[in-house]
C-alpha cells in the first residue's frame, strides 16, 4: 500500500514537471511582450492565445470585467507581492486595482504592457521604495493612488512618465521631508496640479511634522538639515490632527471597483465628511455615529445611486439633505433614532426603488403622515420597516396601517355623510398637495399647540 501511494506520487510528480518547466518559461513572457510592444506590434492576440491556469495562478487569481467598455481588473485583497504582469490579462485593462496588498517595492519596467491604463489604485500596500523608472510608459495614467503605504521619499523624475497624471494620492505615508524630496514637492506646489499630493504630510524631520507638503517652503528642506542632526532621524508616523469636518479621502477608502465605491463604515464619524466626488457610486457610511443630516452634505453626489447610512444615531433629516441625488436607487435608514421624516425630505428621489426604514422609533402621529404620502406616490419603491414604536396604542402596527385607520376610524360626534365617503374610499384622500397644504398649516404651531380635532377641519376642506 505505502510503495504504491508514493509510485503515485512519483509519477504525478514527473506529469507535474513540465508544467513547472512552463510556467518559468511564462515569466519571460511579460519581458518579450514588451519588447513587441516597444516595437509597435500588436501582442494582445498573442496574450490570448498563451492564457493559461499557470498564470492565473500568479495573477492571484484577481477578477477581470468590463463595464461600459472599460476594461477593469480587480486584484484587491489578494496578497499579492508583486504587480502581475500585463500578459496575464486577456484584454488590455483600463483600470487595475491593486488595493491592500503586499507589494513593498515598484521596481523600473513593472507597468511595462499597460499603456492604456488610466486608473491605478495601489493603496494600502507595503510600498516603501518606487524606482524612478517604474511608472514607465503609463503616458495615459490619470489617477495613481499611493495612500496608505510606507513611502518616505519619492523622486519626482518617477512622475515624469505619466504626463496626463491628474489625481495622485500621497496621504497617509511616513513623508520624510529632506533635502531629497525637494523637486516632489515643487512639482505638488505647481499651482495647475491641484489634485497631486493633497493631504500628504511630512512625518519627519521633527520640525516639518505634520506639515503639509503642498505648504511647505521648500527652501526650508534643504536648509537646516545640517544644523540639527536629530532631525535626520524619522519620528513615529502620528495620526493626522482632528479636523472639525472629516474629509472623505482621508477618513474613507476608495474602491474603483466595479463603480466608484466609498466605504467609510465604522470610522467613528459624527458627521458626513466632506469631499464626496460627483463620480461616486456607492457610499458606505453605516455603522458611524451621525446624528444629523444637514442641507447639501451629499450635494454633489450626483451619481450617487447606493447610500447605506444604517447603524447611525440619526434624529434629524434637514430638508435639503438629500437634495441632488436624483439617480438614488438604494436608501438604507435602518437602525436610527428617527421618528418621522420631515415634509420635502424624499423629494428628489425620483428614482429610488429601495428605502430600508427598520429600527427606528417611528412616532405615529400626524409628522409620519409625509412618510405615507410620499410612499403612495411612488409605488414602485420598496419599502421596508415602517413600523410605529409609539404611542403605546400602535405600538407595533404598520405606520401605513396607521395612517389609513386615522381617516376611517370617524368618532360619532364628527359624523357627516360627505365625511363618511372620504374617509372609506382611498380615492378621496388628500393629494399631496392638501398634504403639503395641512403640513404647511401645521408648521406654523410648535407641535405642543397642534391638538387632533384640527386635523379634521382641514381634512374636509
Ligand atoms: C479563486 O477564485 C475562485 C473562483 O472565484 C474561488 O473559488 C477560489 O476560492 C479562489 N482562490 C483563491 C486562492 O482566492
Ligand atoms: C448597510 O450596511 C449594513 C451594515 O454594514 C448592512 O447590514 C446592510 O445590509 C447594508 N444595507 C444595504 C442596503 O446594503
Amino acid at each position: 500500500m505505502h510503495m504504491t501511494s508514493s509510485l503515485l506520487f512519483a509519477s504525478l510528480l514527473l506529469l507535474l514537471l513540465p508544467s513547472i518547466d512552463m510556467k518559468r518559461s511564462g515569466k519571460g513572457r511579460g519581458l518579450k511582450g514588451a519588447r513587441h510592444k516597444l516595437t509597435g506590434s500588436r501582442v494582445r492576440s498573442n496574450g490570448r492565445h498563451s492564457r493559461s491556469g499557470a498564470h492565473r495562478l500568479l495573477s492571484g487569481n484577481c477578477s477581470e470585467s468590463a463595464e461600459s467598455g472599460d476594461v477593469f481588473v480587480d486584484c484587491q485583497e489578494r496578497g499579492l507581492t508583486s504587480v502581475p504582469n500585463a500578459q496575464t490579462w486577456s484584454r488590455a485593462p483600463k483600470h487595475l486595482l491593486l488595493a491592500s496588498n503586499r507589494i513593498k517595492v515598484l521596481r523600473e519596467g513593472t507597468f511595462f504592457g499597460y499603456e492604456r491604463l488610466t486608473t491605478l489604485d495601489l493603496q494600502q500596500n507595503q510600498i516603501s521604495s518606487i524606482e524612478d523608472g517604474a511608472f514607465q510608459g503609463l503616458e495615459n495614467l490619470k489617477t495613481l493612488l499611493l495612500q496608505h503605504n510606507r513611502l518616505e521619499t519619492l523622486n519626482e523624475e518617477a512622475l515624469i512618465p505619466m504626463p496626463n497624471l491628474r489625481y495622485l494620492r500621497l496621504h497617509h505615508n511616513p513623508w520624510n521631508c529632506l533635502c531629497s524630496m525637494d523637486g516632489l514637492i515643487i512639482t505638488l506646489q505647481v499651482p495647475s496640479n491641484r489634485n497631486l499630493g493633497n493631504h500628504a504630510r511630512c512625518a519627519a524631520p521633527v520640525r516639518l511634522k505634520d506639515r503639509k507638503l503642498k505648504q511647505i517652503d521648500p527652501e526650508l528642506l534643504c536648509k537646516a538639515s545640517t544644523g540639527f542632526p536629530q532631525d535626520d532621524t524619522p519620528g513615529p508616523l502620528v495620526p493626522v490632527p482632528f479636523r472639525s469636518k472629516p474629509d472623505i479621502t482621508t477618513s474613507c477608502h476608495t474602491y474603483h471597483f466595479p463603480q466608484i465605491r466609498i466605504d467609510c463604515s465604522k470610522r467613528g464619524l459624527t458627521e458626513v465628511p466632506t469631499g464626496i466626488a460627483e463620480d461616486v457610486v456607492r457610499i458606505d457610511l453605516s455603522n458611524n455615529l451621525i446624528r444629523h443630516l444637514k442641507a447639501k452634505d451629499f450635494q454633489a453626489a450626483r451619481s450617487l445611486r447606493f447610500l447605506n447610512l444604517s447603524h447611525n444615531n440619526i434624529e434629524h433629516i434637514d430638508t435639503g439633505s438629500l437634495s441632488g441625488l436624483l439617480h438614488l436607487h438604494e436608501l438604507d435608514l435602518s437602525h436610527n433614532s428617527l421618528h418621522f421624516i420631515k415634509y420635502g425630505v424624499l423629494e428628489d428621489l425620483y428614482f429610488l426603488s429601495e428605502l430600508k426604514l427598520g429600527e427606528n422609533p417611528w412616532v405615529c402621529d400626524y409628522s409620519i403622515h409625509y412618510m405615507v404620502y410620499w410612499l403612495r406616490l411612488h409605488p414602485r419603491v420598496r419599502q421596508s420597516g415602517l413600523i410605529c414604536r409609539s404611542p403605546p396604542e400602535h405600538t407595533g402596527e404598520r405606520v401605513e396601517a396607521y395612517v389609513k385607520s386615522y381617516y376611517i376610524v370617524c368618532p360619532k360626534d364628527r359624523q357627516s355623510s360627505r365625511a363618511d365617503r372620504e374617509q372609506t374610499d382611498p380615492a378621496l384622500w388628500p393629494s399631496p398637495m392638501e398634504a403639503q397644504g395641512e403640513l404647511e398649516e401645521e408648521e406654523l404651531e410648535p407641535s405642543h399647540l397642534r391638538v387632533p380635532q384640527k386635523y379634521t377641519i382641514f381634512r374636509l376642506s
